[in-house]
């Protein structure tokens, strides 16, 4: 007779995720629903993070890289465009203060020389605002693109072989992770997505390989930490064999 191992309610605080990415995907269709413009979906959506990157800091989990504005989001008009810059600038300016107060480390990730100086500038001043902090590692993906990162590495590696640097005989996947704007971070093991849609979206097509998915039909402004906690424990639910047995 077998027996099926007992499905686990609680948080088990010894086995988190490593790393969590979000595909905070929702937020117009969650200010379609109240009559209200999409920006009002984007400002809800970026009050929802604050909350949840407090919630995952809590908990203990060491990287969380959320998904804000990929390289195929410029084909949106361009009032909306410039209305999620000026949002992210504020939230930029803003974790300085409140989330560097939670002891989170704040990078931003993605390709900086499309944006505006403004915003470069305080990415930098963030990131070293928040640098010798030693809680959760927030990666902001902004301007973001797997495929763009993946591109890049290929291209520093080839740098690099041509000065006789590297050999390119001696490339390995660490080589390639060593050039992703995630170099020394943990795989993503856990990537959630709402709204919904089930689609990486050019979402960390390399460092999702082995990743748990886990999807809801709720708008990214409705997440809230109880479902962080919810897919966490999915996770711990699941049996993990990265090709083994
Ligand atoms: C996600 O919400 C935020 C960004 C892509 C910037 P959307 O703006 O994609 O919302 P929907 O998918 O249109 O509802
Ligand atoms: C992915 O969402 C990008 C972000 C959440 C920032 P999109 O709404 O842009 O993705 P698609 O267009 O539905 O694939
Ligand atoms: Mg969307």
């Amino acid at each position: 007779m077998f027996f099926k191992k007992k499905r686990q309610t609680e948080l088990d605080l010894l086995h988190l995720p490593k790393h969590i990415g979000i595909i905070m995907d929702g937020n117009g269709r969650w200010a379609k629903k109240r009559g209200l413009p999409r920006s009002a979906g984007h400002s809800a959506g970026a009050d929802a993070l604050k909350k949840i990157i407090t919630e995952a800091n809590k908990i203990g989990v060491k990287y969380i890289t959320v998904y804000t504005f990929s390289t195929e989001n410029w084909k949106r008009p361009k009032e909306e465009v410039d209305y999620l810059m000026s949002l992210l600038l504020d939230y930029l300016r803003n974790a300085e203060k409140t989330l560097a107060g939670e002891n989170v480390v704040i990078r931003a990730i993605g390709s900086r020389k499309e944006l505006s100086r403004e915003i470069q500038d305080q990415i930098v001043k963030t990131e070293e605002f928040t640098k010798n902090n030693t809680g959760i590692v927030m990666n902001i993906a902004l301007n973001y693109g797997g495929r763009e990162e993946i591109t890049n590495a290929v291209k520093e590696i080839c740098a690099e072989v041509a000065e006789g640097k590297t050999n390119a005989g001696d490339i390995t996947d660490k080589t390639i992770d060593a050039h992703l704007y995630t170099k020394e971070q943990p795989d993503v093991d856990l990537l959630i997505r709402t709204s919904g849609e089930m689609r990486l979206s050019n979402f960390m097509l390399w460092q999702v390989s082995y990743a748990e998915m886990w999807f809801t039909d709720k708008l990214w402004p409705d997440f809230k930490p109880a479902d962080l906690r919810r897919a966490i424990i999915d996770f711990q639910n699941r049996g993990r064999r990265f090709g083994g047995i």
